[in-house]
């Protein structure tokens, strides 16, 4: 069933999601077959760990690129040395204020860049400095979790579409909101209507449905206010979403190279780890189409 070639081999991590692949080298340029396995497989198994690479931030870039066009990410303020298509993910940035810069929007469940007309396909992260304990990237099959949902529900979300900001009204007045990230908001607010996005999205390239959204990042449903708009969010998360069964939790180790489809995901980082310790990890982002 899995891709059989005899140095790449690709093992599910679990029965609903993740799987490993090991045998392969990410510097060196991969041949067309290597690279439809790894595609295949980060699509099939919602995530996939590239196992015991070595890789600098170029070389990091360069092993990306084999997934598609890689897009800038939004937040332009922590970019790899020279690398600027690769963003530093760090528990020691500081903000502009000089203060430890609040990262906890990453912390609760999402998809990347729903603000984008064009958000990326994949998401890819690579540490770099790693905590004794803690500190790794939930991934949880939304596909999954559409698939599993009752008909009613099924036929009540199909037609909602999410109105997207960089950051949303009721995230923006949170504590845990980073101010850097509410006064770009406010900015680029004024600038630019909401994205609309489906609420359900189909993969343009199998076919399936997954629940897509990013709760810090919408405003509302359309039709719906604000309040309403969270409060259903987060009764679909708990109820039909988070189960246990859909999610896989993954701890890095030095040398993993994370990728997932966003088209069929939801994640979140854990902040769940001795913060005197560091945590670093590189991301990049591959370009991806225009959700339907
Ligand atoms: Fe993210």
């Amino acid at each position: 069933m899995l891709a059989e070639k005899p140095s790449l081999t690709i093992t599910k991590l679990t029965d609903t999601i993740g799987a490993e692949a090991t045998g392969v080298d990410m510097r060196r340029p991969l041949d067309a077959e290597t690279r439809r396995a790894l595609n295949d497989a980060v699509i099939d198994h919602v995530v996939l760990v590239i196992r015991d690479q070595h890789l600098t931030a170029a070389e990091y870039q360069a092993a990306l690129e084999n997934f598609g066009e890689l897009m800038e990410d939004q937040n332009r303020r922590y970019l790899a040395d020279g690398v600027p298509l690769i963003s530093v993910l760090s528990n020691r940035h500081k903000d502009s204020q000089g203060r430890p810069a609040k990262q906890a929007a990453n912390a609760s469940w999402h998809t990347d860049h729903t603000n984008q007309e064009r958000p990326p396909k994949f998401t890819s992260l690579y540490p770099v400095a790693l905590p004794d304990q803690g500190g790794g990237t939930s991934v949880c099959n939304a596909r999954a979790a559409y698939e599993a949902l009752p008909d009613d529900m099924r036929r009540r979300i199909d037609p909602m579409q999410t109105a997207n900001t960089l950051i949303s009204s009721a995230r923006a007045g949170s504590d845990a909101a980073n101010p850097d990230i509410v006064r770009d908001q406010e900015k680029a607010a004024a600038a630019r209507p909401p994205m609309i996005q489906p609420l359900v999205r189909t993969h343009p390239e199998r076919g399936t449905k997954a629940i897509w959204f990013h709760q810090n990042k919408t405003e509302n449903i359309v039709g719906m206010d604000p309040e309403e708009t969270q409060a259903f969010l987060t009764e679909l998360l708990e109820e039909h979403v988070l189960k246990p069964e859909f999610i896989y939790s993954h701890e890095y180790r030095l040398g993993d190279l994370l990728l997932i489809d966003n088209r069929s995901a939801l994640h979140r980082a854990g902040f769940d780890f001795d913060h005197s310790q560091h945590r670093m990890l590189y991301r990049g982002l591959v370009r991806g189409d225009k959700p339907y």
